[in-house]
């Protein structure tokens, strides 16, 4: 098959030809923005999972859904470097000022003053970056500057969704890799999503995240258990995960025999990732008309290698001698988890002294903490690539 016809987009946050099995997720998304479009109340949401399962591609659908209704998105990374307050900043700059109309109410003005003051930005009208080309010396607003971030966040947010409302329209912040942002982050999104719900302001977050992120959450505020709506993003079921092949194939008019597709949803245990991965692989070495089970065969071997060369061996490097051989301990449990105590047994050592690896291999994100005295891989099928590798 062509390969530059190919329809599947194995890497991270590559938008899918189709985005399968994720519709209770978006309706309720849209739900709740019409809510709030309305005056009511919305939920926030936490999507957590695996990485591979298709958190980013989902929280980008939803951005796009609030941005097709003129709400004011921003959509940001944690765990690059930058604070929440600066990623917050940096990704609202460019929608607040394609609000900016030359006749922009008191409301509006207001927001840009509180914004510009959470951005801590110094602004000169008509010149710099983040002008927006008015005056703002006279507007109330502002103040969003104590340095104490949490009330900073709902100044900002509270301005904003307050402009945004004279339209109907709403603030969305949806933040991908939750589990890095600090605890006093945490704490803040989470008093500011209390407060905007109780107050019937038009603000919705969405958080991503690993499977840790609830328990991070609840940790950090004890009623975020109770404010979100978490949904866990797992891999597909039978049917989305027959659909992630055949659709994105159908749209280029071309078929997958039924064997092919039985065996490639068997192989992936229904993973986006390495559905998307055996998709473009089986597509590059399919050669007649249609998708067939010798295609898959094939196309199987080819994409376990790119994963192994890519995907998983990428994480294993970015490990340390010491970290490897605990990650090696981990991989006889497979992706179900460990106990800190067994692995500290295969290592012949104790669990405390464990600790600083521990928590190095969770900051670089290759394994989490599902509960008290359990880790667990983020990617899965890591500890098969482990067991299948000769490795250092
Ligand atoms: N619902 C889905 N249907 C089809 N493919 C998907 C779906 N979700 C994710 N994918 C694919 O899986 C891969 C990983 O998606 P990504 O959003 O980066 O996962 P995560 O953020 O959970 O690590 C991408 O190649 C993406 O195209
Ligand atoms: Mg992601």
């Amino acid at each position: 098959m062509d390969a530059v016809n190919n329809p599947f987009e194995p890497g991270a946050g590559r938008q899918p030809a189709t985005l399968v099995g994720r519709d209770d997720s978006i309706r309720q998304w849209q739900t709740n923005l019409s809510r709030m479009e309305q005056g009511r109340s919305g939920r926030p949401v936490v999507l957590y999972g695996l990485r591979g399962v298709g958190k980013t591609v989902l929280l980008t659908r939803l951005a796009k859904e609030a941005e097709g209704r003129s709400w004011i998105v921003a959509q940001l990374e944690a765990g690059t470097g930058k604070t929440l307050r600066e990623g917050i900043s940096e990704k609202l700059q460019g929608p607040l000022a394609d609000l900016v109309l030359p006749n922009a109410g008191r409301k509006l003005l207001q927001a840009l003053k509180t914004a510009v003051s959470f951005f801590r930005v110094s602004y000169d009208a008509g010149t710099g970056t983040f002008s927006y080309g008015v005056d703002l010396t006279n507007v109330a607003g502002g103040g969003a500057d104590t340095g104490q971030l949490e009330a900073d966040l709902n100044k900002l947010v509270h301005d904003i969704a307050a402009a945004a409302a004279d339209q109907r329209h709403g603030l969305a912040i949806l933040i991908d890799e939750a589990q890095d942002l600090t605890p006093e982050e945490l704490r803040a999104i989470c008093v500011a999503a209390h407060l905007v719900s109780q107050q019937g302001t038009a603000c919705l977050f969405a958080l991503a995240g690993f499977p840790s992120l609830p328990r991070v959450l609840s940790e950090a505020k004890s009623y975020a258990e109770r404010l979100f709506d978490f949904q866990e993003i797992e891999r597909l079921g039978d049917t989305p995960a027959r659909l992630a092949l055949t659709e994105p194939a159908g749209l280029e008019g071309v078929e997958w025999e039924a064997d092919a597709i039985d065996f490639v949803v068997a192989r992936t245990l229904g993973y986006p990732y390495f559905l998307q991965q055996y998709g473009q692989e089986t597509w590059n070495a399919a050669e007649g008309t249609a998708l067939t089970l010798p295609d898959a065969k094939v196309g199987a071997e080819r994409a376990q290698l790119v994963l192994d060369t890519g995907f998983f061996r990428s994480r294993w490097e970015r490990a340390t001698p010491s970290e490897k051989r605990y990650l090696r301990a981990m991989s006889p449990d497979g992706d179900g988890g460990s106990s800190t105590g067994d692995i500290a047994g295969r290592l012949n050592t104790k669990a405390t002294s464990l600790g600083p690896v521990r928590a190095g291999l969770i900051g670089k994100g290759l394994i989490y903490a599902p509960a008290h005295g359990r880790v667990a891989f983020t990617v899965p099928g890591m500890s098969g690539f482990i067991n299948r590798q000769v490795l250092d």
